[in-house]
């Protein structure tokens, strides 16, 4: 799909595309409506007086042939109260508007969505907003089917109608950012969605390999197998994955965009648990098919290298893809097993099926010889997560508020929301054990924290995050698979901090 930017005229344009304009509620016409009322001597107000259209979001009317308007088809499309639409709400209208664009067969679309009153910071989210939900709606995943159930979509070029020179400028850069993320998203829900048998720690590693091959100049590959683990001492990463024939694999993505390479980077950690039967410690059969997700976090640390490297964000980024497979066996760790960390650090393993803590505690302790700005890692970690916070909300848990405060901010921004819980000593107490300095599993409630709080025990020489990702990861209910999450999040604390935007 080709996206531009243009100062338009309604009237002025080709009879080929198709035009979309906004109708507000309580019979309220865009600019744009007005205009074309205009010049069609009353003809919308005429409409709007029938009660065809009352301007509701997810309505929609289309007209042909309007008097004195090149253009044949005109898509008259419900935004709901004017001034009242949130990002929510901006994306429902577009879907509807792709939707109908799609059922129309229209090839090329201009859309008249863009008010001139509208500050450019506006103007930048509703582009961008736009491509994002674009892409969504156009996004399937059916790679494995041989009769494929999406029809194909027509629609080939949109139009953005901006209203001054400035904002072109503003306009481009929305949908540079628009497309690399949305199709940063695109990669991370086709990673999330790959079945387990396919996606494992290799292959992965694959796909990291062909990413250093694409972006020379500002990516370096490599990777922590197994036996180097061994020498590193990253003993609970490897009884992870020790029940599975697939290899542990940590993959580690450098992206060095930063003026200076020398610059301490940020360094994400996604949690690459290709498939989590919960090993000895075996999980209920109901949605363990679910579990090929638990490697989204790994997906949506690769998909943001994607992104950064695609923008040439100037920050140095370090990704790691922390990827092993959960599974039961007579070589797999046990509950009752004591594994001496890289950290030196023992942990009591009471549950196999906490393993996702297992290998980020390692990662985590890897990657000090970053000297990182900052760390964060994304994980699937808890079901806790998902009963506290549902699948509305990511967990965020952090040991540095002005940390904390800049990824609320991103969240706010993209609509990928996160919210903060605690991880006060309080709760530190429920993972001591009686046999070991740590046991892996917490006593008593809050299991999303008390996973945090195993975390922060190896995280204490550096500002770190860390997002639970469990309940946003993937849709469930209706699904539709993976969501991409929090990619969009991600990407925008990386732009802001790299001061591109805002
Ligand atoms: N990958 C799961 C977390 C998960 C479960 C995500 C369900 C989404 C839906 C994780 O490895 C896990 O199994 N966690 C256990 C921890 C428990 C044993 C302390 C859980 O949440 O049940
Ligand atoms: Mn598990
Ligand atoms: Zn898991």
């Amino acid at each position: 799909m080709e996206f531009n930017v243009k100062i338009s005229k309604v009237e002025k344009q080709r009879n080929t595309s198709a035009i979309v304009v906004a109708i507000f509620e309580s019979q309220k016409l865009s600019s744009t409506a007005e205009e074309l009322d205009k010049i069609s001597h009353g003809y919308l107000t005429s409409l709007l007086s029938d009660g065809l259209i009352e301007g509701k979001i997810g309505q929609s009317l289309l007209l042909y042939h309007i008097p004195n308007i090149p253009s044949k088809r005109i898509l008259l499309i419900g935004c709901g109260k004017k001034r009242e639409t949130d990002i929510e709400k901006y994306r429902k209208i577009i879907h509807e508007t792709i939707r109908k664009l799609n059922d129309i067969g229209s090839i090329e679309a201009v859309l008249f969505l863009l008010e001139p009153d509208m500050s450019e910071d506006k103007i930048y989210w509703s582009i961008r907003q736009a491509i994002e939900a674009i892409h969504e709606v156009l996004y399937d995943f059916d790679q494995f089917k041989i009769h494929k159930t999406k029809t194909t979509c027509a629609l080939r070029k949109i139009t953005f109608n901006i209203s001054s020179e400035r904002e072109q400028a503003i306009g481009t850069q929305a949908i540079q950012h628009g497309l690399a993320i949305a199709k940063g998203i695109k990669i991370a829900k086709d990673l999330g969605n790959m079945p387990p048998n396919i996606c494992n720690a290799s292959y992965l590693t694959s796909l990291t390999n062909h990413l250093a091959k694409t972006y020379k100049k500002y990516i370096n590959t490599y990777t922590v197998d197994e036996q180097e683990m061994n020498v590193l001492g990253m003993n609970a990463y490897i009884a992870v994955g020790s029940g599975s024939k697939n290899q542990s694999i940590m993959s580690v993505i450098e992206y060095k965009g930063h003026p200076d390479t020398d610059t301490n980077p940020i360094v994400l950690i996604g949690k690459g648990v290709t498939f989590d039967s919960g090993g000895i410690s075996l999980k209920p059969e109901k949605n363990m098919h679910h579990m090929k997700y638990d490697m989204c976090g790994a997906a949506s640390v690769y998909a943001v290298m994607n992104i950064l490297a695609d923008l040439q964000i100037p920050l140095n980024v370090i990704g790691i893809l922390a990827s092993c497979e959960n599974m039961p066996g007579s070589s797999a760790y046990r509950p009752g097993d004591i594994l001496t960390t890289m950290s030196g650090q023992t942990v009591e393993v009471l549950n196999t099926d906490a393993e996702g803590r297992l290998i980020l505690c390692e990662a985590l302790t890897y990657v000090k010889r970053f000297n990182p700005e900052i760390v964060i890692d994304i994980a699937t970690l808890t079901g806790a997560c998902v009963i506290a916070l549902g699948d509305h909300m990511s967990g965020l848990l952090s040991n540095d508020d002005l940390l904390a405060n800049e990824l609320l901010i991103a969240s706010e921004q993209t609509n990928d929301h996160v919210w903060r819980l605690p991880i006060t000593k309080e709760y530190q107490k429920q993972i001591d054990s009686n046999f070991a300095d740590i046991a892996n599993i917490g006593e008593g409630q809050a299991g999303a924290i008390t996973a945090a709080c195993f975390l922060a025990r190896f995280t204490k020489k550096y500002h770190w995050a860390h997002l639970d990702v469990a309940g946003t990861a993937w849709d469930s209910k209706k699904n539709t698979g993976a969501t991409g999450r929090p990619v969009s999040l991600l990407s925008q604390f990386l732009l802001n901090r790299s001061n591109l935007k805002e």
